[in-house]
């Protein structure tokens, strides 16, 4: 074996290791990265505090945290309303529930141009035969939302007008505020016809 390099083993022998002391510098260098790291761990960290890492779990869960306005404040209000007081019998999907409760969605009730009808529907009840979407009810629905304030009536009709594919525009607490007003207080269910009867 030819061997022409001055450090080859052949030659020279087993390299050794030698112990010298660690350069100044590395110290140093390793205290100013210590120091440095802890004053990031300082400013950056929370320092672990559950406020600032459990809220953020997960995605949604931070997207709750969001201060929401107009619109999307309306809906995310009318979608816990719905959830909380209809969607029992209607289905969180709005879909309705075989023997327990007509489709929202789709529901011609719900969809109409104006929101006069439909708001008398949770805020006097509704009794008898009633179409919906081509299907025959015969049934009777309590005024579940007599009791629920102006405001979140009108953000769960607005829900429900506006989620499961329906595009109706949205009501507001002064239209139900002046609906309620105009019942006089009564909260007779109505029948299918006599919700016919109404303006729109
Ligand atoms: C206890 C079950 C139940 C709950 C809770 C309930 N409903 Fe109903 N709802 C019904 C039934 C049953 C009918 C059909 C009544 C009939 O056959 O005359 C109906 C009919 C309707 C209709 C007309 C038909 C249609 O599907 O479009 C609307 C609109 C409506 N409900 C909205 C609501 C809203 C809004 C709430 C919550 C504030 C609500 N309901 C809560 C049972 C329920």
């Amino acid at each position: 074996m030819s061997c022409e390099n001055s450090s080859c083993s052949a030659s020279n022998g087993e390299p050794t290791a030698t112990r010298s002391a660690a350069p100044m510098w590395i110290i140093v260098a390793a205290l100013v990265i210590l120091f440095v790291g802890g004053y990031y761990f300082d400013q950056h960290s929370g320092w672990f505090d559950p406020k600032v890492y459990a809220p953020y779990a997960s995605g949604e869960k931070l997207s709750a945290y969001q201060p929401q306005s107009g619109e999307a404040a309306a809906l995310a209000k009318g979608k816990a309303v719905y959830e909380s007081v209809c969607g029992i019998c209607h289905g969180s999907d709005g879909l309705g529930k075989p023997g327990q409760a007509p489709a929202l969605a789709g529901s011609e009730w719900v969809v109409a141009k104006g929101f006069n009808r439909l708001a008398h529907i949770p805020l006097a009840g509704v009794n008898g035969p009633i179409q919906v979407a081509g299907k025959d009810w015969n049934m009777a629905m309590a005024a579940m939302g007599a009791a629920l304030p102006d405001d979140s009536l009108a953000a769960v009709l607005t829900y429900i007008r506006g989620s499961w594919g329906n595009k109706a525009s949205a009501v507001s607490a002064d239209d139900i505020k002046k609906i309620r007003a105009s019942m006089g207080g009564a909260s007779v269910p109505c029948s299918c016809d006599q919700l016919k009867a109404m303006p729109e």
